[in-house]
């Protein structure tokens, strides 16, 4: 890898003034954000990338799952560009910086290099990745899914939103289904910046984190059929209660991770009960449920764990658990080389950084499997991430985006600089 070159930095204040900017799109009284992938929000914050982009002197071009990229001309043509960038969608009640950080840090990027007059030896790609949260579709990450191959782009297209919404027909009402292949736009290498949403970098007063890992993932779909009955009739031993199963297989979920610890994690995070009533006993209620380590087998035994509880649970309480596994993501190592251009970069510009493995899912870990990839964090205050009351400093915003220059400088190469 070749050192950073110079002491050149991005713009703090635009870069601020941006992330702040375009939170008014989907902005929530709490002083959060509410930008559900492919939604209206959406498509405003995406008009606003795109008109920056093109005034920064990019080319956007869109695929057909609505993937977003900006291409900053290098001198060689021939290579495939440096992507960098995150994702602009955010959670139902989300953060100003989750995915947002590192799509406008990226384009501050390119802004940099324009001021400074930087002609790239490598183009430079500019990316915003559609439905990152997974929030509205399932799978989280389902555009860099199909991108690496795990999915078919039709099949993709296909998925429904929990009004019955399919992906293609939101694409179709925004307007952002592109024309370009899924897969198309190839890369040299991927670079995306993140807040760290844990709380280890602020607690060891470090500003970057070092991405070498990423925790794997595996969702489920659940439901637990019991008998709606009436609530003051029905004596205690003759119920078959769905919520109250649920409540066991909520606590299973928490102990098989606590058992599997200190890294694992499990979370029910949506739950319905179908026509619930004060005085209904609950009969059917839907249900989602998540496992994450960084350790392959450790996710196998989790899982096993899982459908074992389960069936005990069902059948000591007379119900029907099923409980479907829609997803599963494997852990990710990033490439060495990347990783350790993100250190050097952080290093070079005086910045405190530790390795650290990602807990969230991120485009880059899908992206990992096809290109070498990596990722630099920057703090966030109390490790809050998915609320409203995520929050980070500009001056360490800015640190994470100094640290993505730097390295794409190094991955890019200098051409030619022509001021600055
Ligand atoms: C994506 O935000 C995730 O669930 O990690
Ligand atoms: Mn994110
Ligand atoms: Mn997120």
């Amino acid at each position: 890898m070749t050192k950073a070159r110079s002491n050149l930095q991005i713009d703090s204040t635009r870069l601020w003034g941006d992330i702040h900017d375009t939170a008014k799109f989907g902005a929530t009284p709490k002083g959060g954000v509410r930008r559900l992938t492919l939604g209206a929000e959406d498509r405003q914050v995406r008009d606003w990338f795109r008109n920056a982009c093109e005034k920064a002197g990019c080319e956007v071009r869109i695929d057909a799952l609505g993937t977003m990229f900006a291409l900053r001309p290098g001198r060689d043509m021939s290579k495939p560009p440096i992507g960098i960038g995150s994702h602009l969608d955010t959670q139902p009640t989300g953060g100003k910086y989750d995915g947002v950080l590192g799509t406008l840090a990226a384009l501050e990027v390119v802004r940099a290099l324009n001021d400074a007059g930087i002609e790239t030896e490598l183009p430079v790609c500019v990316c915003n990745w559609t439905n990152e949260e997974g929030s509205r579709f399932a799978p989280a990450m389902m555009a860099s899914a199909a991108y690496a191959g795990e999915y078919t782009t039709e099949d993709i297209l296909g998925r429904k939103d929990a009004d019955g919404v399919t992906v293609a027909e939101a694409l179709d009402t925004i307007g952002y289904r592109g024309a370009d292949a899924v897969g198309q736009q190839r890369f040299s290498a991927f670079v995306e910046l993140h807040i760290e949403q844990g709380p280890l970098l602020e607690a060891e007063h470090k500003t970057i984190g070092v991405v070498d890992r990423g925790q794997g993932i595996i969702w489920y779909n659940g439901t637990v059929a019991g008998f709606a009955a009436h609530a003051g009739t029905t004596p205690m031993p003759l119920r078959r209660d769905a919520l109250a199963a649920l409540a066991e297989v909520v606590l299973a979920v928490e102990k098989l991770a606590r058992d599997h610890g200190p890294h694992a994690v499990g979370t029910v995070g949506e739950v319905r009960i179908d026509n619930a009533s004060r005085n209904v006993i609950p009969g059917d209620i839907a249900f989602t449920a998540e496992f994450r380590s960084p350790d392959s087998a450790t996710l196998d035994a989790l899982h096993d764990g899982l459908q074992r509880a389960a069936a005990e649970i069902a059948a000591r309480r007379k119900v029907a658990v099923a409980i479907e596994k829609i997803w599963r993501k494997e852990p990710t190592v990033f490439d060495k080389a990347l990783v350790d251009a993100v250190e050097t970069a952080a290093r070079e510009m005086g910045y405190s950084h530790r390795r650290i493995t990602s807990g969230a899912g991120h485009d880059a870990c899908n992206l990992a499997s096809v290109v070498p990839a990596a990722m630099i964090f920057v703090p966030c205050k109390d490790g809050v991430s998915h609320n409203e009351l995520e929050d980070a400093t500009q001056a360490d915003c800015t640190a994470g985006a100094n640290v993505l220059l730097h390295t794409v400088l190094a991955l890019a190469g200098v051409a030619s600089k022509t001021s600055g």
